[in-house]
């Protein structure tokens, strides 16, 4: 039985393992014939696959929670010049690394910022463009982020013609007082009409972002919120703890520190979450998703082959991630990849002809088997050790755990519990060599719960 105080005592700033090793500790960035060597090596195998991920980093308004990579503008002159930029800095990629061109693409991800801040128009010659130079897997999925306030039926229209067949929309939360302190007014009208859109246009797959640990939010208020995403009843929920990281985004210093819930009173959210979503027919996924029994990840969950990577938890493991865009981050077997943060350096990068390389990391062998253990243990809750030394560190690092109850130990494997779930990023940290030989120095992650 947990008691209010685990969840205190295990509240730390841990890492969310979208990435192993994780950005902050990425030290040695490939240079461009090795990043390029790289992609080529990886889609060389067969059998070989790869997924895209396009980032549109603009929003009209800002959400005073949010900790995404974004511009708030209202200029839609832009939409003309980023896609313009995109389809060049593809065109780099075409011509670098031929496969991209032959090799099945199985996933590809609109994600912001807010992707339909671009008008139909936009997103049917950036998204046609593309799809022309490519091959498609046979089970090919496309899916975009949207922000329902700013989603138009044409708009999913436009994406149901060049393939799209999932969409996620951001909701947050349903209650009014919520929606003011994050500003953020999104009637329930509003989230209930697109969801109806985009069935009716045959949309495969709906999810809802939510997020536990907003201001004001109280049991009550986000047990209504649970029912009314019961009554509209997604494919899927991300039900994202809030990231509250005010030394990254000034924005989040707006909420007063008692109105935040925290350690306990903030995993009451989810639990109360859990109950109702699991009771609803909802499977419970990883550290924060859920999908109804017949959906892909649920599957995936089912078959142990769920996969985790930047874009968060999926079905679909490529030995490729490419991500275009301001911001974006690509990943092969030996390296990641990430472009210029700073729009005017991203665009001086592609005028110039360049790859916009912000940084990156080179994998070393320890990294690679880490970074496999943690995977493991982020999508199955177990995972094996590599061999007996690892297993007796593993009894010594995580002696508190295990005592809590939280982790066990066998002779061959490391094995999240049932209770121990809220503390899968903890667990992790024993596979971080990276964090463990230096912490850093100053607030870098958000706390576990
Ligand atoms: C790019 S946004 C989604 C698309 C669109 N911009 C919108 O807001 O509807 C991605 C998601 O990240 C989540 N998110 C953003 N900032 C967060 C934070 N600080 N903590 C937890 N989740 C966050 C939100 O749930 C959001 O829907
Ligand atoms: S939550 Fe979405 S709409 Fe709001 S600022 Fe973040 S990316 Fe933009």
């Amino acid at each position: 039985m947990l008691t209010d105080s685990l969840f205190k005592k295990y509240d730390l700033p841990v890492p969310r393992y979208t990435s192993y090793p994780t950005v902050p500790y990425w030290s040695i960035t490939p240079s461009k014939d090795q990043w390029i060597e790289h992609l080529n090596t990886a889609l060389s195998k067969d059998q070989s696959s790869w997924s895209m991920y396009l980032h549109i980093p603009y929003c009209e308004s800002l959400c005073t929670f949010c900790g995404c990579n974004t511009i708030i503008t209202k200029n839609h002159q832009l939409e003309d010049f980023y896609v313009d930029l995109l389809l060049k800095e593809w065109s780099l990629y075409k011509n670098l690394v031929p496969a991209f061109a032959t090799k099945p693409l199985k996933q590809l991800h609109l994600g912001g910022g807010t992707p339909t801040f671009l008008s139909a128009e936009s997103l049917s010659r950036l998204l046609s463009t593309i799809l022309a130079d490519i091959k498609k897997d046979q089970n090919f999925e496309a899916s975009i982020e949207v922000d329902p306030r700013r989603t138009s039926k044409d708009q999913l229209k436009a994406l149901k013609q060049v393939g799209f067949n999932r969409v996620s929309m951001g909701v947050q939360d349903f209650n009014h007082e919520v929606q003011r302190l994050i500003n953020r007014i999104q009637p329930y009208e509003i989230t209930k009409n697109l969801t109806d859109d985009a069935r009716e246009l045959g949309f495969d797959s709906i999810n809802y972002d939510l997020i536990y640990g907003l201001a004001q939010q109280t049991l009550k208020s986000f047990g209504d919120t649970i029912d009314k995403t019961i009554e509209l009843r997604p494919d899927r929920i991300a039900l994202y703890s809030f990231a509250l990281v005010p030394w990254i985004k000034p924005a989040q210093r707006l909420f007063k520190d008692e109105d935040l819930p925290v350690a306990d009173e903030k995993r009451g959210l989810y639990e109360l979450a859990r109950t109702r979503l699991t009771a609803a027919g909802y499977v419970e996924i990883g550290m924060d998703h859920f999908a109804l029994p017949d959906e892909n990840l649920s599957l995936a969950l089912k078959n142990k082959t769920l996969h985790r990577n930047f874009m968060g938890y999926t079905d679909h493991k490529t030995d490729v991630l490419l991500g275009l865009g301001i911001s974006s981050i690509s990943e092969s077997p030996y390296s990641f990849h990430q472009n210029e943060k700073v729009s005017a350096l991203y665009e001086a990068a592609i005028q110039a002809d360049q790859l916009p390389t912000h940084r990156g990391h080179v994998l070393n062998l320890e990294d690679i088997e880490r970074r496999q253990q943690i995977l493991k243990l982020m999508t199955n809750y177990e995972v094996s050790f590599i061999n007996s030394d690892q297993r007796k560190s593993a009894q010594h690092y995580l002696a508190e755990m295990v005592k809590d109850n939280l982790v066990e130990i066998t002779e061959t494997t490391l094995k999240v519990t049932q209770a121990g779930k809220p503390f899968l990023r903890n667990a992790c940290v024993f596979f971080d060599e990276h964090l463990k030989r230096k912490q850093p120095e100053s607030k870098i992650f958000s706390k576990s719960i």
